[in-house]
């Protein structure tokens, strides 16, 4: 990725978020969890409010303007999506309430209407919850088989040992983009090369990835890519699911109800068309053009340029970090996106996250949701400081100083 064109002035995108204009504790918010979920910018917060105010109605039902309107602008949506992540067909967009319900609908649609006992899900060790359990309640449902791709020491996916992983048997390989608790950058392009050679298709969780740098869903080639709005700046519950077209055409619904329907007798159902046939009920409409706005504003910044500026800051936090003795780094491979986990010698992450908490510097301290991964690193958690557009170098300096007062308090 080209990071060597001069960047925009990022100071002046943090004042588009009201929660940083606020105080936390009586101090300016510092806040470093924009990987559990991010802030809003006022553009977005707007869109949403404007609206209620001035377009609402539901979608895809109503012959008057004020439906038609909003029917218009969720479609709208729908393209600024497909734009956002290079699919090819706009219908290959479903939307869904976040990642996690994406990756739910693959698994029920596309694997359980389809494998049998004994058929195989890779999985990486550093996936989140959200890519594990829906293939594990498989592994339940239907006799599914998990298997595994080690992680290296520094946080990287073995790729040898991945190919070994293949059988007959396989079926689908599931992994994320970007590591929640490692930053991790997964080379997607490359692991979905080599499974497609095996005739397997791939999802990728793109929940860390999307909101950090370009994602290209055609040059990936994945047959599945799930995202979450909240984490790219747009509101909660709602979320993208791509699939390409031909797999989700021939996919059975996920949810029965209205408007993924063509006709509904007691006799015979027959369902809409992609991707409507995947978005029963009345959706989060609000939800769809907010995640429209953030994009917008996303693409307004560059998404080359959003990535450059989170990689300056890890150049100028990491070696800050490190060079506070007993603190090492969780996820030391590189390429990486704006994440840093740490623990440190005879503090518990969870007292350190405390001690971070009352000094004002909002970051998460725990498992993450990737208990696998802490199990293979042999700690019980970790602290995890994680940047957006928003993040500043004075971030990472309070960040700096909160720890070296934990280190004083616990000494
Ligand atoms: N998946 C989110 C995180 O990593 C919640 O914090």
């Amino acid at each position: 990725m080209n990071t060597k064109t001069r960047l925009p002035d990022f100071s002046r995108y943090r004042i588009d978020f009201p929660l940083l204009q606020e105080t936390n504790r009586g101090k300016p918010v510092i806040y470093l969890d924009s990987a559990a979920s991010a802030q809003k910018p006022r553009q977005v917060i707007d869109a949403m409010a404007d609206f209620y105010v001035r377009d609402y109605a539901n979608i895809h039902r109503g012959i008057y303007e004020l439906s038609e309107r909003a029917t218009r602008m969720y479609e709208e949506t729908r393209e600024t999506v497909r734009r956002y992540i290079h699919a090819a067909h706009k219908e290959e967009i479903v939307f869904v309430r976040g990642t996690t319900e994406g990756i739910n609908l693959v698994a029920q649609s596309f694997g359980r209407s389809q494998w049998q006992q004994g058929d195989e899900v890779i999985l990486s060790t550093m996936e989140h919850h959200s890519n594990i359990v829906p293939w594990y309640l498989l592994k339940e449902q239907i006799g599914v088989v998990l298997k595994v791709i080690p992680v290296t020491d520094s946080g990287a996916v073995d790729l040898e040992e991945y190919k070994k992983l293949f059988s007959p048997r396989t079926k689908m390989v599931a992994i994320t983009h970007a590591s929640n608790v490692l930053g991790t950058i997964n080379p997607v392009k490359e692991i979905t090369a080599f499974a497609h050679s095996m005739n397997v298709p791939v999802l990728v969780d793109g929940a860390q990835a999307a909101p950090h740098m370009p994602v290209d869903v055609q040059e990936i080639d994945c047959d599945f890519y799930v995202f979450s709005g909240h984490k790219i700046y747009g509101p909660t519950g709602i979320g993208v699911l791509y699939g390409k077209k031909a797999l989700l055409d021939a996919m059975p619904p996920y949810q029965g109800g209205g408007d993924m329907i063509e006709t509904v007798a007691f006799s015979k159902v027959t369902f809409a068309k992609t991707p409507q046939k995947f978005e029963a009920g009345t959706p989060d409409i609000a939800g769809v053009i907010g995640l429209g706005a953030a994009i917008r504003y996303m693409q307004a910044i560059g998404m080359e340029n959003i990535y450059a500026h989170e990689q300056s800051l890890l150049h100028y936090a990491e070696p800050k970090l490190l060079a506070v003795p007993g603190l090492r780094l969780i996820g030391t491979a590189t390429p990486k996106v704006g994440v840093i986990s740490f623990v440190m010698d005879s503090i518990h992450p969870h007292d350190i996250g405390t001690v971070l908490d009352h000094e004002g510097v909002a970051v998460r301290a725990g498992h993450h949701c990737a208990m696998p991964l802490m199990e293979r690193f042999n700690v019980p958690a970790t602290v995890r400081a994680s940047f957006g557009i928003y993040t500043n170098e004075n971030d990472v300096d309070a960040l700096f100083e909160a720890i070296l007062l934990a280190k004083r308090l616990f000494a």
